[in-house]
């Protein structure tokens, strides 16, 4: 195969990595329930994961929900799917859930923690009834595998 082809392919598999708010202090917050690994290093294990799987990230945190939205919105006709780990607003903005569906695009759902074995807010989701499936309690390997399974998604929907 050619590197123009391997080039293209790649392309068809971007994919967004979205981080809710709060992500950005994983390693000093609550490490006893998010670990001890910082979101760079979370997002740099991920790079090297999609690049084995022929996949190219874009990852982006906010502690903002329009920013979140607009991001989201932005990915359309430039993703191929969204990873998304909404934090706290998992259990309460409509409107997050709202922009996630308004992209058409398959979403997976990835917590670090097992929400259903926390408190019973966290076992509302806004966002799971929309997703493709959702990963909760396995740490941060739960990212990979959830790109594992967005990728070949997306590979099986769009068979090369
Ligand atoms: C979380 C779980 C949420 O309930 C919480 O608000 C977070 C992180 C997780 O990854 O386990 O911020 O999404």
């Amino acid at each position: 195969m050619s590197k123009f082809a391997d080039r293209s392919k790649s392309l068809d598999l971007r994919i967004l990595v979205v981080h809710g708010p709060n992500l950005n202090l994983l390693g000093k917050r609550e490490p006893e329930i998010y670990g001890t690994q910082t979101l760079a290093e979370i997002d740099a294990d991920l790079e090297v994961a999609a690049k084995s799987m022929g996949a190219e990230l874009t990852c982006f945190q906010s502690n903002h929900e329009g920013e979140l939205i607009d991001r989201i919105q932005d990915s359309m006709g430039h993703a191929a799917g969204i990873l998304i780990n909404p934090g706290g607003f998992t259990h309460s903005s409509v409107a997050l859930r709202d922009a996630l569906v308004g992209t058409s695009l398959p979403i997976v759902e990835v917590h670090l923690s097992n929400v259903y074995a926390r408190e019973a807010f966290r076992q509302i989701s806004y966002v799971s009834p929309i997703a493709l499936g959702v990963i909760s309690g396995l740490g941060s390997r739960g990212y990979r595998f959830g790109l594992e399974a967005l990728v070949a998604e997306i590979k099986s929907s769009h068979p090369a």
